[in-house]
């Protein structure tokens, strides 16, 4: 098993985060929670704790006095099924996030983000730290992923993450400017990335929403995404 903790420097309540994991037969030996004792004690200067768990996790985590907060929808597509002919006739830009640049990017991100359903709001986004754990994250990639343009500027985000061996993606975050949201502009962002990893041979793309996101599961939905299983989001206040 393991367990790792850490302090989210991407909200200014700065909560602690942890997860701990064992492997399915070496379960119920008290491995997690010596695991768990330990990630606490990591985090000891943490009065909020976050974790999250699957369906399995989820008595050891209220066991453990965590309090559920979040449930999020994670639901999957095969891109190759999906009709993205509505791209050939609008006259909106979508450009790859490379093209759109990680100044363009982040000002659409760290907007869009603060509307974003969480246990706390992520609001000390700061450009430099963003570079490097979002920007050049490895996985992150740049040519897939996609900016809707209006008037020479980013507006809408979508950023895909992109398993060649596996031919599985995950389409990891979408945002719009406030004052873009409900033109289709996200839809289109996401529309854009399908048709690309449908090009790919990419045969499953995932994503994964909060059950009280209506505006994104309304564009999931209508892209064709369907349900495939639930994580969870705990809280430890202390
Ligand atoms: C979610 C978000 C990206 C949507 O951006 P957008 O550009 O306004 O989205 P679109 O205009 O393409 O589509 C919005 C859809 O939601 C629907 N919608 C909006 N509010 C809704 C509501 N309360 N209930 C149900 N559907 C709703 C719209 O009708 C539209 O669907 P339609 O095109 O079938 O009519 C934007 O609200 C945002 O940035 N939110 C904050 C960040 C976030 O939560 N991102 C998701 C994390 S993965």
């Amino acid at each position: 098993g393991w367990s790792m903790a850490g302090v989210d420097h991407d909200t200014s309540a700065r909560s602690g985060y942890l997860n701990v994991s064992v492997r399915p037969s070496h379960r119920s030996r008290g491995i997690g929670t010596t695991l768990l004792e330990r990630a606490l004690a990591h985090l000891e200067d943490s009065s909020r704790i976050q974790t999250d768990s699957g369906e399995v996790g989820r008595s050891f985590a209220e066991r453990h006095g965590f309090r559920h907060t979040h449930t999020r929808r994670v639901s999957g597509v095969d891109p190759r099924t999906v009709d993205t002919s509505e791209l050939d006739s609008t006259p909106t830009q979508i450009v790859s996030l490379r093209e759109a640049g990680p100044e363009q990017v982040f000002a659409v991100d760290a907007e869009s983000v603060l509307d974003q359903p969480s246990d706390d709001a992520i609001d000390a986004l700061e450009y430099e730290q963003w570079l490097h754990d979002y920007w050049e994250y490895p996985d992150l990639d740049l040519d897939v992923a996609r900016a809707a343009v209006v008037d020479g500027q980013a507006v809408a985000i979508t950023f895909v993450t992109l398993d060649h061996d596996s031919h599985r993606a995950l389409n990891s975050y979408t945002g719009t400017l406030r004052a873009y949201r409900g033109r289709g502009l996200a839809r289109l962002t996401k529309l854009s990335v399908v048709r690309r990893l449908a090009e790919l041979n990419v045969a499953l793309v995932l994503t994964e929403n909060d059950e009280t996101n209506a505006p994104m599961l309304a564009i999931n939905d209508r892209l064709g995404y369907r349900p495939i299983e639930s994580h969870y989001s705990y809280m430890l206040d202390r």
